[in-house]
């Protein structure tokens, strides 16, 4: 990262070290991140209207220009993705962090100050941000300015310093949680889709060659059906298949290899693990199917309340098989079925 040399002094002035062991933890988790837009497979309308968004960015020769953005939607839809993209289009860095890991109002004007031009700094869990560091994030997002304390006491005043025009992105999966002084700044404001079964199986293949496996096309099919819409859960699956096909040495992995594979690993023909089926079975045998609140589902599951809310909950009502209503969570038909399903087997 070339930092020029006012960026040092004004580094220096406050000692923030931008948290880059975060960054780099999700650079090298993640082999498997699409590298261009071509590699960006679904969310179709989104990319649509990045790309009008970009050019006119790029013909006003202000790539800042461009705007925050604020993307939702469930874990696993592409989020982190999408800011290494739109840094790598734009021929910028991509600076990313975790809400929660930006405690104190140095981090965030650190990191603030840190930016090139056309940066982009990703916040994830933003609806987690503290209230100081929101309010420090007001007049940088606005205007492109920061203030900072200096001094103590009574001799204490506030500096007011430019910075680089950087795109804030955010991340959350709790639109509603963010305060509305916060979501009001951002230009777009979009929400991730759940991905088809033809996507996920495009994602596949293309992934399969990424790790040297041989995934036939009918196999990438199973995957997809088993993959709750989402890639990521694609791409543990996929890992899963890698194992199993190594331990079998197989140098082409089939439909049947498939099957066999994810049933090993208990993921059911609807995507579903073993977590989801006790929800519903707990819901059926000990509710009648509900209305159960979601604390009460914690308690009888042994799962975290969070975790059911915003990982099981979501693909559970996606796909048809709860819903949610004033007093709590009810089965469907489908579900009655399913949950019926489980406890006969
Ligand atoms: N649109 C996409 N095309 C291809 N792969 C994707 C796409 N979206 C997500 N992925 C894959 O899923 C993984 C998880 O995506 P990520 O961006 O970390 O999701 P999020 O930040 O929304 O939780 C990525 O590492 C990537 O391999
Ligand atoms: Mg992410």
């Amino acid at each position: 990262m070339a930092i020029n040399s006012s960026h040092q002094e004004k580094n220096s002035l406050l000692q923030a070290e931008p948290n880059s062991a975060e960054q780099n933890l999700e650079r090298h988790n993640n082999a498997l991140r699409p590298q261009s837009f071509d590699d960006y497979i679904g969310q179709a309308e989104l990319i649509k209207s990045l790309k009008i968004s970009i050019s006119a960015a790029r013909k006003r020769g202000d790539l800042a220009s461009l705007g925050h953005m604020l993307l939702y939607g469930p874990p696993g839809l592409g989020k982190t993705s999408l800011a290494y993209l739109l840094a790598s289009e734009l021929g910028t860095e991509a600076k990313v962090f975790s809400a929660p890991a930006l405690e104190r109002p140095k981090d965030i004007l650190g990191i603030l100050m840190a930016a090139n031009e056309g940066d982009i700094i990703f916040i994830d869990e933003i609806h987690r941000l503290n209230k100081i560091t929101e309010e420090l994030l007001y007049p940088a997002i606005e205007d492109y300015q920061i203030d900072i304390g200096s001094g103590k006491g009574t001799s204490s005043r506030l500096m007011r310093l430019d910075i680089n025009k950087f795109i804030l992105v955010g991340a959350t999966t709790k639109l509603g949680f963010i305060s509305a002084p916060l979501r009001d700044r951002f230009i777009h404001i979009h929400r991730m889709e759940y991905y088809s079964e033809t996507e996920l199986a495009r994602i596949l293949l293309d992934n399969s060659h990424k790790l040297g496996l041989d995934l036939q096309e009918a196999a990438a099919q199973v995957i997809a059906l088993r993959a709750r819409a989402t890639p990521r859960i694609a791409n543990r699956l996929l890992r899963l298949v890698r194992d199993y096909a190594e331990h079998k040495n197989l140098s082409q992995i089939s439909e049947t290899d498939c099957k066999q594979a994810l049933d090993l690993y208990r993921i059911d023909k609807a995507g579903l693990d073993s977590m989801d089926r006790k929800i519903l079975s707990s819901m059926l045998e000990h509710y009648q199917g509900g209305p159960v609140g979601l604390e009460t589902i914690a308690a009888i599951t042994g799962e975290d309340k969070n975790t059911i809310e915003d990982y099981y909950e979501p693909f559970l009502i996606q796909s048809g098989f709860l819903h949610r209503t004033q007093r709590g969570r009810v089965l469907t038909q489908r579900g009655s079925e399913y949950a019926n399903q489980i406890s006969n087997n």
